[in-house]
């Protein structure tokens, strides 16, 4: 049995990646590194109540005090790092929760492996770190380093100590760049879950601007297998590009999840543009075939289809964190309790 240490994984892909990686590798356990904030959600890991290959443990990954002893009692083989501040709107009204937990956050994960001998660190990361792009063209690894928003550059600046720790000290580290991912358990403040769940409410659909902002679409299942498969077979010290080859402008997607719904497209709602939107973002994903053969295998109808299913049969799950109602939930089932209910070693 070997253990691999996940931060985030009470988040969205977090969550997928620990539920993929216990139902496909039954010789791996999980210790599961999560501070629940606003966008940790335990109910994402509730099947895995029992199973003894899973541990929840509550942590801020901005404290080394509390990381520390975590790396120390379990010794992880592997970090696959997910924990993060995810979303560029909030960033724009507050960046300094971003730099805690995405600059800050990652250096602390950076010297508990380090001191503690992990044997490879996975770096988690967007193509947003590339900037925007014009009209044609897509981001190969080489591609320079151009964020536009607080988040962006947190994450930037993230990838850079991670590859500065492989390139000063010798940590055996990994970064992974992914493209805008959708899927299960994705927060409702996102623009795939943030529409459908208006639509099915009734309630105006935002589109920032003219709607004709593109973004590459990836299942979050394709990009989880992706990350296993840079965790087994990446190079050390070597960037990794994960994307579908699915560019859609919003204003499309969004008729499409209304019509997949049975909405009307009197819902949409153009609203004032996102301060320093990115205008198109396109990855190159050669690198992830050519060298680790690795290809996606959703194709986006089916994906949107099982995803509008998924939200329309788990309405409970995002109505309660649309009321704020789960925060006030866990907070009194679990407090800060170490183990979150979710099974131990
Ligand atoms: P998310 O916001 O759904 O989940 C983030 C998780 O991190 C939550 O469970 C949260 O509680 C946890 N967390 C936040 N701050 C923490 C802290 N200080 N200590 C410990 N845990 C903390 O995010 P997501 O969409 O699942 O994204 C996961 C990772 O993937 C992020 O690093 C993100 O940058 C990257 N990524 C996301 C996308 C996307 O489309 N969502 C695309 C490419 C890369
Ligand atoms: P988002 O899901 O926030 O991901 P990111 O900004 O990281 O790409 O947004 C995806 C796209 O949808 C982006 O171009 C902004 C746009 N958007 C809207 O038009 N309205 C919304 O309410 C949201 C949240 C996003």
């Amino acid at each position: 049995m070997r253990t691999i240490l996940i931060t985030g994984g009470a988040g969205f892909i977090g969550s997928n990646f620990v539920h993929r990686v216990l139902e496909h590798h039954r010789d791996t356990r999980i210790v599961n590194v999560d501070a629940l904030t606003y966008a940790g959600n335990l109910e994402n890991l509730a099947a895995l109540e029992g199973d003894s290959r899973h541990l929840f443990v509550r942590v801020d990954i901005c404290d080394p005090e509390q990381i520390g002893p975590v790396f120390e009692e379990h010794r992880p083989e592997a970090v696959v790092h997910f924990a993060a501040e995810s979303h560029v709107d909030r960033s724009i009204t507050g960046a300094a929760a971003f730099v805690r937990t995405n600059v800050l956050g990652t250096q602390n994960l950076l010297d508990a492996s380090q001191k503690t001998g992990v044997g490879r660190f996975v770096q988690v990361s967007t193509d947003e770190v590339y900037g925007s792009l014009g009209a044609e063209g897509a981001f190969t690894e080489s591609s320079p380093l151009d964020p536009s928003s607080p988040y962006s550059a947190s994450k930037a600046g993230a990838d850079l100590l991670v590859l500065a720790a492989h390139h000063t000290l010798g940590l055996d580290a990994v970064v992974t760049r992914c493209s805008n991912n959708y899927g299960p358990y994705q927060f409702p403040e996102k623009l795939i879950p943030l529409m459908i769940a208006n639509a099915l409410e009734g309630k105006k659909l935002p589109i920032y601007g003219d709607g004709q902002n593109v973004r590459d679409w990836i299942h979050v299942q394709d990009h989880c297998q992706a990350v296993w498969r840079v965790l087994e077979a990446g190079r050390p010290g070597e960037v990794y590009n994960i994307g579908s080859s699915n560019e859609w402008p919003n204003l499309k997607i969004v008729k499409k999840l209304l019509s997949l719904l049975g909405k009307g497209e009197e819902l949409i709602d153009f609203v004032p543009d996102r301060p320093g939107h990115d205008r198109r973002y396109a990855i190159d994903p050669r690198k992830m075939r050519d060298e680790l053969g690795w290809e996606p295998e959703v194709t986006f109808d089916e994906g949107l289809r099982q995803t509008v299913a998924w939200y329309v049969s788990h309405r409970d799950w995002w109505e309660r964190i649309r009321t704020g109602e789960y925060l006030r939930y866990y907070e009194s089932q679990y407090g800060n309790r170490r183990d979150g209910g979710t099974g131990a070693l």
